[in-house]
């Protein structure tokens, strides 16, 4: 890991001083391949697999979340994650081998599903996994209903499990979700939780010995005049990164903070480019080309009634942070309007490639001599349909050619 960032690092810390303000980079298309829809859940979260020259190979871990979406709907849903092999040239992504997540020494601090069986695998009814970190023997996943951090061996068995502190005061992160959260008698108070359902770390980076494990909603708090509400800065919601490090296996007091560009979109991976330069998706929850949306008040199955429209790949300072903790959002790639000039996608139309998914869960550097980063979808299996009308997702992988989130914003003009 120290090898592939010395080497990063020479080809990044251009000239981030030179950004003003966010700026907009323009991506090409160099790769597109998919995993056929299948009843194999979609990917919340990929990491490119580097030879010991920090050379990227043709292959990824990958995490599928709990499955149906919630709790009660996942029992029967195990948890696992993927290497997966890209083949370019074929559009292919295969699946090479899976991990089941399972529990026999008994490290998770509350009743399982498969509770009083021998491995204890655990179910998308324990835990919601969309972030992963593979670390030396290690892999590093973050939960988001509890919240919780979660580390397991490279098979798959749980060595520990991590509650959140609260960044923004006493107690603890908690959804409705986390399993301590239970319903008290009628006449009593409810009790304290400060997340929304499913809002936990939906993404997770890691630099050195840290992890960066990142909220998905804002924190519900209490301001100065006794009123709660969600975490925002003159009226826009941000989120929370927090820090754990993986040698004491502690956290890490401080958060960074994310703003959203618009309330109530949710981040979807946030990986590393350098030890201070950040990949974060951020997305709005709709799907569909806006090509062909409906006229409002006309619905039909020819069109799409709440397109995808803001879907983006932002590249984060978090080496430049204000005074009130906010990390400076550098520069953003378009991901519906990206150039695909030699036809790499039989998606793309006009020589522009769209990726209008509802969750685009993916995002990593894959290979900086080239300045490339990849990106992914989580297709829902089999619910999400925003590449081609009345038709369940495919999971698609794409690599895509971004000079200037190498540069610190070179080449990229003011949005
Ligand atoms: C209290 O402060 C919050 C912001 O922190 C604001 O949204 C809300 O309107 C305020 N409520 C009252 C009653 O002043
Ligand atoms: C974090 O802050 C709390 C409360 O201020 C303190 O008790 C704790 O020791 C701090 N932890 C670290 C790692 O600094
Ligand atoms: C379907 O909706 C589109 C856009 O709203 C409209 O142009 C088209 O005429 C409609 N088709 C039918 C068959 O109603």
């Amino acid at each position: 890991m120290a090898l592939l960032y010395a080497v990063l690092l020479a080809a990044v810390l251009v000239a981030s001083a030179q950004a003003q303000g966010t700026l907009k980079c323009q991506a090409t298309l160099k790769g597109w391949a998919y995993l056929p829809a299948a009843a194999v859940q979609g990917f919340s979260g990929i990491k490119t697999i580097r030879d010991a020259a920090g050379k990227p190979t043709d292959q990824f871990w990958v995490i599928t979340d709990n499955g149906l979406g919630s709790r009660r709907t996942s029992p029967d849903s195990m948890l696992f994650f993927h290497k997966m092999k890209v083949d370019w040239a074929a559009h292919k992504f295969t699946r090479l081998d899976s991990s089941f997540l399972h529990d026999p020494d008994r490290k998770v601090p509350f009743v399982l599903r498969n509770e009083e069986t021998k491995n204890r695998y655990l179910s998308g009814a324990d835990f919601d996994i969309e972030s992963i970190q593979p670390i030396g023997n290690s892999v590093w996943i973050g939960d988001e209903f509890g919240p919780y951090l979660i580390e397991v061996s490279t098979s798959g068995r749980v060595k520990g499990v991590w509650d959140v502190p609260n960044p923004a005061g006493a107690g603890l992160v908690r959804s409705p979700d986390n399993d301590a959260i239970q319903l008290p008698n009628p006449d009593q108070a409810l009790p304290a939780y400060n997340l929304q359902r499913s809002r936990g770390f939906e993404g997770m980076a890691t630099y050195g010995d840290f992890l960066y494990p990142m909220l998905e909603g804002p924190l519900y708090t209490t301001g100065a005049n006794g009123t709660k509400s969600y975490e925002a800065r003159n009226g826009l919601q941000y989120l929370r990164i927090l820090k754990f490090n993986m040698k004491t296996k502690t956290w890490v007091n401080g958060t960074i903070n994310y703003g959203l560009e618009i309330n109530g979109n949710s981040i979807g991976d946030f990986n590393m480019i350098n030890e201070r330069h950040a990949l974060i998706l951020e997305r709005d929850n709709n799907e569909g080309d806006a090509d062909m949306a409906c006229t409002p008040g006309f619905v039909n199955a020819t069109c799409w009634e709440a397109p995808a429209r803001f879907k983006r790949a932002y590249l984060v300072d978090l080496g430049d942070v204000d005074a009130a903790g906010f990390a400076k959002k550098v520069a953003y790639i378009d991901l519906l309007d990206i150039k695909d000039p030699a036809g790499v996608s039989p998606a793309s139309r006009n020589g522009v490639f769209k990726f209008p998914f509802q969750t685009i869960e993916d995002i990593d550097v894959y290979d900086a001599a080239s300045q490339t980063i990849v990106v992914g979808n989580d297709n829902n299996f089999p619910y999400s349909m925003g590449r081609a009308l009345g038709k369940a997702d495919n999971n698609e992988v794409i690599s895509l050619q971004v000079p200037g989130f190498f540069t610190g914003g070179q080449g990229c003009a003011p949005a």
